[in-house]
């Protein structure tokens, strides 16, 4: 039975990918997604602003703010420092493993997009992901503004790099299907959908802003599952899904959505590596049943496109059901 699947122009022994966190920081553990059976890992992303606050650290520590020559040497240190650990990071994924390797970059100035971009791609990654995230805050700004800054970071990277690359986003998009449209018809090989990022939650004791759950549940996948559904045939891209995904149906349901690949961050942290192969033996066992013999062979047949009743994708209010609550 082949559950390979393409993704980015990469080939992938299984359609589960063990997504951008700390899991992936490790080569030990790297090499035990693998073995269960990951079809690519993503590599923690580098952050540009962590390191610029780095180095802002540095120059705060400066009272009279000008800097000797040690000084300086120290700031460009430690940008290059962190640098240069993503590149060994990268080169030792390479050497330890079979499975592609993707690294990750989340930057704030638009060298750093480019800059970061080339030194990964000279490290030797497979293929780069880009967590782009614009929380739409400012009222004075409208979504058309927003969404140009993404378009031209695009450009900018797509300018300075040949290996392919996927934009990991959010759903705050007023226009999502238009915006992933338009992606699509830019030099981006991919699109994840969707990322989960860090949330205010509120401490009512204190009266105090705290840290939401940094994992999570699998309530959210189902907005995933109707969003890949609702642009499978419709945009020339690839996409993978992202988020809530905790067990074999699901990775299943995503498929069948049209999904060419999915990611997986808390899965792992809370069932450690052991879950993808779980997993695996569960859309295995499934494919038997339904005679299918690969991935392709079923990809796609609950989406928009292919359903009898298209309309089960937009519905959104309740109207008929829980009219009554029932207690
Ligand atoms: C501890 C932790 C660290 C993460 N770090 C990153 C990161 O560096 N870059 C990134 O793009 N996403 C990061 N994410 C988001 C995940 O890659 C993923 O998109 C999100 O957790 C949703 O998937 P899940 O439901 O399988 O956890 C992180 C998530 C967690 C829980």
């Amino acid at each position: 039975m082949d559950i390979s699947t393409s993704y980015m122009g990469l080939q992938l022994k299984s359609p589960i990918i063990v997504g951008s966190s700390g899991l992936t920081e490790n080569i030990d553990h790297s090499r035990a997604y693998e073995k269960a059976g990951a079809g690519a890992i993503v590599l923690k992303s580098l952050f540009e602003e962590q390191i610029l606050h780095d180095v802002d650290e540095q120059r705060l520590n400066n009272m009279y703010g000008s800097f000797s020559d040690q000084e300086y040497y120290a700031m460009y240190y430690s940008k290059k420092h962190n640098l240069t650990q993503y590149v060994k990071l990268i080169k030792a994924n390479k050497a330890a493993l079979d499975i592609p390797v993707i690294a990750s970059i989340n930057c704030v100035s638009a060298e750093g997009w480019t800059d970061y971009a080339k030194m990964i791609e000279e490290a030797g990654a497979d293929a780069l992901e880009i967590n782009l995230f614009l929380l739409p805050a400012e009222i004075d700004q409208t979504g058309a503004q927003k969404e140009q800054v993404y378009f031209d970071i695009i450009d900018h990277i797509s300018s300075a790099i040949t290996i392919p690359f996927a934009l990991k986003i959010s759903y705050y998009f007023s226009g999502l299907a238009n915006f992933v449209h338009k992606l699509s018809k830019t030099k981006a090989s991919a699109v994840v959908l969707f990322n989960r990022f860090y949330s205010p939650d509120v401490d009512i004791e204190r009266e105090k802003i705290i840290p939401g759950d940094i994992y999570s549940c699998k309530e959210l996948n189902v907005m995933t599952i109707r969003w890949i559904g609702i642009l499978y045939e419709k945009i020339r891209m690839d996409m993978a899904a992202s988020r809530g995904i905790y067990d074999g149906e699901t990775v299943i349901k995503n498929l069948l959505v049209g999904a060419q690949a999915v990611q997986l961050v808390s899965a792992i942290y809370k069932n450690g590596p052991g879950i993808i192969k779980e997993m695996l033996d569960i859309l295995k066992d499934w494919m038997k049943r339904h005679e299918y013999n690969s991935i392709a062979d079923f990809r796609g047949h609950a989406s928009q496109h292919n359903i009898k009743q298209p309309v089960l994708y937009e519905r959104t209010q309740f109207m008929k059901y829980f009219s009554d609550a029932g207690y």
